[in-house]
């Protein structure tokens, strides 16, 4: 029980927190941790992104949270932002985040592009909106699990099979466990929950049920206590950690100015910290995407990768008895039982309201990285 473990939230001793885990999503996952962002929103907040948004969006982050993967092609430079994958991962039966550096050009991934898309907009840079449309999609795909291994592209190229179905291991994290999730929500989800908050946020699409289901039974449930680490970044531990990333990325100004005020507000929840110096140079102490990466990449050697693909008899068993079915009690089903989706989900939305906070809210309303209705 993973999930659980977490959602109790391990003690932090030390600085560490416990243990965040996401995975890469399709349209309706994306659309989805937006909508759970929206609704931890400071007001101060909405009504600056409302003046950076297209028009399409109304004010609202869900109508633009799969517009990057619309523009990878016209866009080909940042395909690589999208994912990040250590050398030497090899889940099942290796997962190494980065401890031997990374694949592909160095800083030129998902947590170097959080943190640059973040800057962007702290900066105040011209092109705010492509930067915020890249920030609301890339926190989302950090929060889904094979967005972090480069095995196999990230599981793109491993055939398995979900409800009989031919698909490939990337498509069940990106679609089919939350295709699945939507079918089987209660019916009593399909009613507006007593909440304002959580309402004017749904937009009448076929997965408000299930974001009411997550808010109800998961925010303000299972993972209430651990909502706050969620948000926090555990700089100490990592800093004792080799970081090969780029000089690109270490010339990044630290942060300043409002953002310090803002800080300085918040002080009271933000526990003690070396100096930013010492983190990973896409991680400071308020926004942090490779530590809250690392447990989540884990979860690709604990739960997601299944080792079954790596038997050596496998190959030989595709040919009898066809590739292997995901959408079982032993696999899809235990996922499900872990609320493991739900969590990602979750989190991805609950990081994105906070950074947005972080980024936009007066300071005199930033009393807390995210807007509570508990
Ligand atoms: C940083 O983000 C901006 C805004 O979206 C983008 O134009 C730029 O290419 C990005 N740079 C890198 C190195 O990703
Ligand atoms: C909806 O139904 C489920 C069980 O079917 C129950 O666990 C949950 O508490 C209900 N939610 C609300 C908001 O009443």
């Amino acid at each position: 029980m993973r999930l659980n473990n977490n959602a109790m939230g391990v003690a932090l001793v030390g600085a560490i927190a416990s243990l965040p885990r996401v995975a890469a999503w399709g349209v309706a996952g994306h659309e989805i941790v937006a909508t759970i962002a929206q609704i931890h929103l400071h007001p101060s907040t909405v009504e600056q992104l409302c003046a950076i948004l297209p028009p399409y969006a109304n004010c609202h982050l869900a109508p633009v949270a799969a517009w990057a993967d619309k523009v990878r092609f016209h866009m080909p430079w940042s395909g690589p932002l999208h994912y990040v994958g250590g050398v030497g991962d090899h889940p099942s039966d290796h997962c190494d985040f980065g401890d031997d550096g990374w694949q592909g050009t160095p800083g030129h991934n998902v947590l170097g592009a959080v943190r640059n898309t973040t800057m962007w907009l702290e900066k105040g840079y011209e092109g705010a909106e492509e930067a915020l449309k890249f920030l609301v999609h890339f926190i989302g795909d950090l929060h889904q699990p094979l967005h972090l291994t480069g095995r196999d592209r990230g599981g793109n190229s491993v055939k398995v099979r979900f409800d009989r179905r031919i698909t490939n291991l990337h498509s069940v994290w990106d679609s089919r466990l939350i295709a699945k999730s939507l079918r089987t929500i209660p019916q009593n989800y399909t009613y507006p929950l007593p909440s304002r908050q959580i309402e004017s946020a749904l937009r009448g699409t076929i997965y408000d049920p299930y974001v009411r289901q997550i808010m109800y039974e998961g925010v303000l449930g299972r993972f209430r206590d651990a909502i706050d680490e969620w948000t926090v970044c555990p700089l100490p531990e990592l800093s004792t950690r080799p970081y090969p990333l780029t000089e690109k990325l270490e010339q990044l100004p630290v942060r300043g100015g409002f953002f310090d005020a803002v800080r300085s507000s918040l002080s009271s929840w933000m526990r003690p910290r070396k100096p930013v110096e010492e983190a990973p140079p896409t991680d400071d102490e308020i926004i942090c995407p490779h530590a809250w990466a690392a447990p989540m990449h884990q979860l690709n050697c604990d739960i997601i990768w299944p080792a079954e693909l790596d038997d050596p008899n496998y190959q030989a068993q595709i040919a009898t008895q066809g590739y292997l079915e995901l959408d079982t009690p032993k696999y899809a089903g235990r996922i499900k039982d872990e609320w493991l989706v739900e969590e990602l989900l979750a989190m991805g939305g609950i990081r994105l309201a906070a950074t947005l906070n972080y980024l936009f809210a007066r300071e005199e309303t930033a009393v807390s990285p995210l807007y509570k209705l508990y």
